[in-house]
């Protein structure tokens, strides 16, 4: 091996340039390699001349391991098997991507993605005998073959630090105070900082709710002499309706469907929070750094020992690593007879459902 390229693909999460930078470090310091970055994921092998620069150790000196994005860029909306044409329909520009990367004159290729790009990514390598290992990154944390994705715990950190904020203005006006989490189709970022931050209501798309009950139990706070009440809906809960509100975060829904219809039924004043992208940016936590940094070099030792088709994931205290296959068959959304469910009713935490 004499060079290899990292990319990030999908959605942006704090820790991206902490994996980077791990990468970088591993393989030039560690094993002389070359080391390009691939700039706005496999967009960038698309485009001619293709999109890529040196990345060496001193680029990391400074800022890079606490701040947010990607240096390199990403995208989601650049699947190479089914590429947006201006008209609206989609076209296969796959082989461009290959060739693409063939023109760099790599050896391999480490791609820090979730689910959805590491399945790309890997039907690419299959398609052009790229050797491929991917970190997986996501706030959503719903791979399920890793304990931990890069970002997850910064989202969890900034939603808590929302709450934290919202329960004194909350209990100085006598409040409801609703705030709207992302998460994709998972709850994990939802029922992690609900707990943390003190909700009294979280309610999560693995737990049908009802706006019966969450009356019933704002009502139950309101007699035991509290003043406020905090709700943490996650952005894929459908609203009061039963109906599917808004998915992927881009707008923001669930919360304001569920702030009309509960100002309708409880006699308080309501306000709603849709937290968005912040929960995407800032700086990554010392948690979401280490992750960063183990898995960054991990994945260059499996590609220095020749171990390709792998994601690298975290589990029972230790780095490990399955076939990429495995990872992103894995999904896992929220347990709900799990340890965080069951330590959060125990204390009377309602999840919308029957369990008082
Ligand atoms: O998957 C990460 C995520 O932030 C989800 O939690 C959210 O639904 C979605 O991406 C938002 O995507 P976009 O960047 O397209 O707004």
């Amino acid at each position: 091996i004499k060079a290899i390229g990292v990319l990030t693909s999908g959605g942006d999460c704090a820790g991206l340039n902490a994996a980077i930078r791990a990468v970088t470090y591993r393989a030039a310091v560690g094993f002389g390699w070359k080391v390009l970055g691939i700039e706005q994921g496999t967009a960038g092998l698309m485009q001619r001349p293709v999109q890529a620069r040196a990345l060496t150790t001193d680029l990391f000196d400074g800022a890079l391991l606490r701040s947010g994005g990607t240096l390199l860029g990403t995208t989601n909306k650049g699947n190479p098997f089914a590429f947006p044409r201006s008209d609206g329909t989609v076209e296969d520009r796959s082989n461009e991507v290959i060739e693409g990367y063939r023109s760099l004159g790599l050896d391999a290729l480490i791609a820090i993605g979730g689910d959805g790009s590491q399945a790309i990514i890997r039907k690419l390598a299959q398609q052009g005998g790229i050797d491929l290992v991917c970190i997986p990154k996501t706030i959503d944390n719903d791979i399920g073959a890793t304990e931990v994705s890069i970002g997850y715990d910064t989202a969890v950190q900034v939603a808590s630090d929302a709450l934290d904020k919202l329960q004194p203005t909350a209990a100085s006006h006598s409040r409801i105070m609703i705030l709207e989490v992302m998460g994709r189709d998972a709850g994990h970022i939802a029922l992690a900082s609900g707990i943390a931050g003190g909700a009294d209501i979280i309610l999560i798309p693995e737990i049908p709710y009802s706006i019966d009950h969450v009356v019933q139990k704002i009502e139950a706070l309101r007699q035991s002499g509290r003043n406020f009440a905090l709700i943490v809906v996650a952005e894929a809960c459908p609203g009061p309706d039963g109906k599917v509100v808004a998915r992927e975060g881009r707008y923001g829904g669930v919360g304001h469907a569920l702030g009309e219809a509960l100002e309708k039924r409880v006699d308080a004043e309501l306000r709603v929070t849709v937290l968005g992208h912040l929960q995407r940016g800032g700086q990554p936590s010392p948690r979401d750094r280490l992750m960063a940094t183990v898995f960054g070099t991990h994945a260059v030792d499996l590609v220095a020992s020749g171990r390709f088709d792998r994601t690298v994931v975290w589990r029972n205290r230790q780095v490990d690593d399955v076939p990429i296959e495995e990872a992103i068959a894995t999904y896992a959304n929220v347990a709900v007879d799990g340890p965080l469910v069951r330590a959060a009713r125990a204390l009377g935490v309602s999840f919308g459902d029957a369990v008082p």
